[in-house]
């Protein structure tokens, strides 16, 4: 477990910080209350590798494409089964980072079950900074 703490113009440091440790694939969720900067997180990660931009997917308006290999999705209210209905776990099997934004217990038990690569990124607010806690 790594502890970071950063401001918004030290995200930079935490996505250094990810792409040294974290493998070439692999499934984040990221967790944390309201507003606490899962999405800010993702879009820095984005940034620092140059990526201008975003690009939502064609197929499903929950996923977001930055580049090749870095995609997000937010599931905010959407249940496991639904997710499951939509087939939208497929997108899983492509190369990269999947940053997951309020993934269920359940969603986390059936990819770990499948044998994804699983990394756990909780973000607390400390003063007007983030902490960022990394289980790889
Ligand atoms: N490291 C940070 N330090 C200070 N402020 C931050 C940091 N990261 C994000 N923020 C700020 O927190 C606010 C919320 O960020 P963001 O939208 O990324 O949250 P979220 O976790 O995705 O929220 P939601 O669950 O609503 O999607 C934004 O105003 C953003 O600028
Ligand atoms: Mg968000």
């Amino acid at each position: 477990m790594k502890e970071i703490k950063a401001s918004l113009g030290q995200l930079d440091k935490v996505a250094a910080y990810l792409e040294k440790r974290l493998p070439q694939n692999c499934i984040v969720f990221l967790r944390g209350d309201l507003a606490a900067g899962k999405t800010t997180l993702t879009q820095a990660i984005a940034k620092s590798r140059g990526v201008k931009g975003e690009v939502t997917s064609p197929t499903f308006s929950l996923q977001h494409c930055y580049g090749k290999n870095l995609y997000h999705y937010d599931l905010y209210r959407l249940d496991h089964e639904t997710f499951m209905q939509m087939g939208l776990f497929e997108e899983f099997e492509k190369e990269g980072w999947h940053m997951v934004e309020w993934g269920s217990d359940a969603l986390w038990n059936f990819l770990k079950n499948v044998g994804y690569h699983l990394v756990l990124i909780s973000i607390e607010p400390d003063d007007h900074k983030r902490k960022y806690r990394i289980e790889i």
